[in-house]
């Protein structure tokens, strides 16, 4: 019988080459289904560190470098996310960008509509829908295996990213732990367990040091609870959480359930580029997101997030911040358009049906 022929892999330009560009261009080596192309970044040097293993050229010119791709991964700060949207949508490829989607709701509109306009997708790189842990715990909660969520706890601390100077040292850019890295719980809470009803928090900021620190409560009209613990302040990366419901508890720990773990800190991370933790052991979820991804541009998968949902999740941290910078209550305004689906409480309610299709015992 003739073999069907295996696709030709997807051509990729990745379009900065810091520690989220490493990240992703170490995930690509191991995947067949994609060609890096080429790498474009103000650094060359860094362009061509990534590039060089990949046999991908080091280009100084955007416009040129998306000529020769099929999607463009955007690993650029946050403020020129949507500006290079713009760029590869407008070249007719589809993207891959870091999140947060951009530091404004103005940028994520503005990127949406211009993906929109130039019907190419746009996806946005929430990792922690990838990570087995988070999704392990969306589904125990929307099986209903712990009852009704009532507390749900998340630590998300690091230390300060980035060399003295670095983009993540202006508060205007990066927004700082609660918006530029918080955002992966609060996104994970918005897919998980619906829009929330209220959110309160207290946190410091010390723009000298980057010392940043955050305590959010959420709630949601349910009835469960969230606080989030967010920080720039520690020695080195670390994630946690614990969640209580009508009928159980769920808990994790990042450092009782690897086996080994690689997380450099200071000098060492910024050598090698990683901030983010890995275990030789695992599947990177960095990995799994861009095959994900890869999925979704050859239109073999659904993408398993929005654009829509990765500016609600911008949405949420503004207002988390808002709420710090206040000391106020925030009541979030209803849903610009209902996208969410129904929260981990209603799912709890179907939970025997549920159970019974996907847990046999
Ligand atoms: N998903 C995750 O876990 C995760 C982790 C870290 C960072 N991020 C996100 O990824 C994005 C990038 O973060 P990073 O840590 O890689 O930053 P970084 O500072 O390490 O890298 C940014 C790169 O962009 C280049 N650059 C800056 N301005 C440029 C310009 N005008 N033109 C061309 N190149 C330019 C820099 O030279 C640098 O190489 C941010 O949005 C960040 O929030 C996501």
């Amino acid at each position: 019988m003739a073999k069907t022929a295996a696709p030709k892999p997807l051509r990729v330009g990745l379009l900065g080459a810091g520690m989220i560009g490493a990240t992703h261009s170490a995930a690509y080596l191991n995947m067949p289904t994609v060609k890096l192309v080429g790498v474009w970044d103000a650094d060359p040097a860094r362009a061509e560190r990534l590039a060089k293993p990949h046999g991908a050229k080091v280009f100084d010119d955007r416009a040129k470098l998306l000529k020769e791709v099929d999607a463009a991964d955007i690993c650029l700060p946050t403020t020129l996310h949507l500006e290079n949207i713009k760029a590869a949508a407008a070249a007719g490829k589809g993207v891959i960008c870091e999140k947060p989607l951009g530091r404004t709701l103005a940028d994520c509109d503005a990127a949406i509509a211009a993906c929109k306009k130039a019907k190419v997708p746009l996806l946005v790189g929430h990792v922690v829908r990838f990570f087995p842990e988070y999704s392990a715990l969306r589904e125990t909660l929307l099986n209903g295996k712990i009852g009704e969520p009532a507390m749900l706890r998340l630590r998300r601390v690091v230390c300060a990213p980035g060399p003295r100077g670095a983009w993540y040292w202006d508060f205007a850019a990066s927004g700082g732990c609660v918006f530029d890295t918080a955002i992966h719980d609060l996104d994970w809470l918005l897919w998980t367990m619906g829009r929330p009803k209220t959110v309160y928090g207290v946190g410091r900021r010390d723009a000298d040091s980057l010392q940043d620190l955050a305590l959010i409560t959420i709630t949601w009209p349910e009835g469960a609870i969230a606080h989030l613990e967010s920080s720039w302040c520690h020695d080195s990366f670390a994630t946690s959480f614990e969640v209580a419901g009508s009928e159980g508890l769920v808990e994790y720990d990042m450092y009782d359930s690897a086996a080994v773990r690689v997380a450099p800190t200071g000098q060492a991370a910024a050598a090698s580029g990683k901030t983010v933790p890995e275990s030789p052991l695992a599947k990177s979820p960095y990995q799994a997101e861009l095959e994900h991804f890869v999925a979704v541009l050859r239109g073999e998968a659904q993408p398993i997030i929005t654009p829509e949902e990765a500016r609600e999740a911008v949405e949420l941290a503004l207002v988390c911040l808002d709420a710090v910078r206040t000391r106020a209550v925030i009541e979030l305004p209803a849903a610009k358009n209902a996208a969410r689906k129904p929260a981990a409480k209603q799912a709890a309610g179907k939970k025997k049906a549920a159970l019974g299709a996907r847990h046999p015992e």
